[in-house]
């Protein structure tokens, strides 16, 4: 087994801008981008031998490389509140939430344990690396990286998931068993979703740079064959329909507050005698569909700007806190000129088109141009560098957004 503590951790380098989707990749076992969309993605499962393949590299040069955390590292961020942990212990199984200290995570020496670290990008820069590989798939689909580092023969039971996953090792060997079975029926009375009857149908050991791509529903079980093994997991999300439909429609009902000529109560002076006074008046249905169309509330572009607002909120877990010592309006704007603008690490970005939402709210409309054409840099690359501005004012979304937190003014470094 390699050693924790006297082989060099592995730096995972940034993706380019510009990803090159149809060229081979070695991340991907050799296929492009494209070609991993169209025949696996949210299909079937995928093995990769040498994903990362400086792990086999430095393997035939017999040296070895590790994780770019080491176990220490993960045990201390275990302990911070900003962030989701669990505990997984097996032989019974037992199940804890974080934040988790020290004393709660077992010796790594010891066997049959797991710990959970959600939303890991947000705390190391190498998870934060390690997910820009995966940014040809749309960031809206993206959840997080996971963490996960377990004792020998740890593991979190025979189970499936919803959503697509890459799971990644970055140290030590994890035997991987997967099953495309039909029956996902769960054990009763266990604080943990274990599959009843799982039978395995493929198995692998994953060494360190080894990946396993699973789409949703594939039955997996993961031990643990070395001390310290550590698993990475690009994970997806897939919203319900029923969450994506309410929560559009809900910011939608709340953008109306904007229209004061709403306000203006319903008038009938062409309302009639009836003899069906329990129904609803024609009347009003009539005025309520005139304004359906007048608001364009009956069609998918009016909905989809509350979707994507919803789809920027950052995790319920996030923290911004904003700068020690705020610049002012000048000095900010005197600072984006020779400065670098990025996103804190739990800072959410999406556009719709050229409007672009930040952690639920749109940053865009009612700005300057170059105020606009900076925020779509940086949902695209994720910083702005050196970018004039021009007069930025309190209002400015920019200098707001570096107010809360949301926005990292810091110096330039070397083209990422
Ligand atoms: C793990 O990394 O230990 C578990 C990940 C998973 O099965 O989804
Ligand atoms: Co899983």
């Amino acid at each position: 087994m390699t050693s924790f503590y006297l082989s060099k951790p592995y730096e995972p380098p940034q993706a380019p801008q510009n990803l090159p989707l149809d060229l081979p990749w070695a991340l991907l076992g050799g296929i492009s981008p494209n070609q991993f969309m169209k025949t696996y993605w949210h299909k079937k499962p995928l093995m990769i031998r040498g994903a990362i393949p400086a792990f086999h590299l430095a393997k035939q040069s017999n040296t070895s490389l590790e994780s770019p955390i080491p176990p220490e590292a993960l045990f201390k961020i275990a302990s911070e509140a900003d962030l989701e942990s669990r505990l997984i212990e097996a032989k019974p199984w037992r199940f804890s939430e974080g934040p988790l200290k020290k004393k709660d995570i077992p010796q790594i020496t010891k066997p049959d344990w797991t710990l959970l670290l959600q939303g890991m990008e947000a705390k190391h820069p190498a998870a934060a690396a390690v997910l820009s590989w995966f940014r040809f798939i749309p960031d809206a689909r993206l959840d997080d990286l996971m963490v996960s580092i377990a004792g020998l023969g740890g593991g979190v039971g025979p189970h499936f998931d919803s959503y697509d996953v890459f799971l990644i090792q970055m140290s030590g060997r994890r035997r991987w068993a997967i099953s495309q079975q039909k029956d996902l029926s769960l054990t009763p009375s266990l604080p943990l979703k274990i599959l009843q009857r799982f039978k395995a149908e493929q198995v692998w050991e994953l060494e360190p740079g080894d990946m396993l791509y699973l789409p949703p529903h594939v039955a997996h079980d993961g031990i643990a064959l070395d001390s310290g093994c550590q698993t990475w997991s690009v994970g997806f999300r897939s919203q319900s329909y029923k969450e994506l439909l309410q929560e559009g429609l809900w910011r939608l009902a709340e953008s109306l507050e904007e229209i004061p000529d709403l306000n203006a109560r319903f008038a009938d002076p062409k309302q009639t005698a009836t003899h069906s006074a329990e129904q609803l008046p024609q009347e009003m249905i009539a005025q309520l569909a005139k304004q359906l169309t007048r608001l364009k509330l009956d069609q998918i572009s009016t909905f989809l700007p509350g979707v994507t607002a919803y789809l920027s909120e950052p995790k319920s877990q996030a923290i911004f806190d904003g700068p020690e010592k705020i610049q002012t309006t000048e000095e900010f704007g005197r600072s984006l000129l020779k400065n670098q603008l990025t996103l804190h690490p739990q800072t959410r970005l999406l556009a719709l088109g050229k409007t672009v939402y930040c952690n639920g709210e749109d940053v865009t409309t009612g700005q300057t141009i170059p105020t606009k054409r900076a925020w779509r840099t940086l949902a695209s690359k994720k910083y702005l560098k050196n970018a004039k501005i021009g007069k930025i004012d309190e209002q400015n979304s920019l200098y707001t957004s570096y107010q809360g937190g949301w926005l990292i003014s810091k110096p330039s470094q070397r083209s990422l």
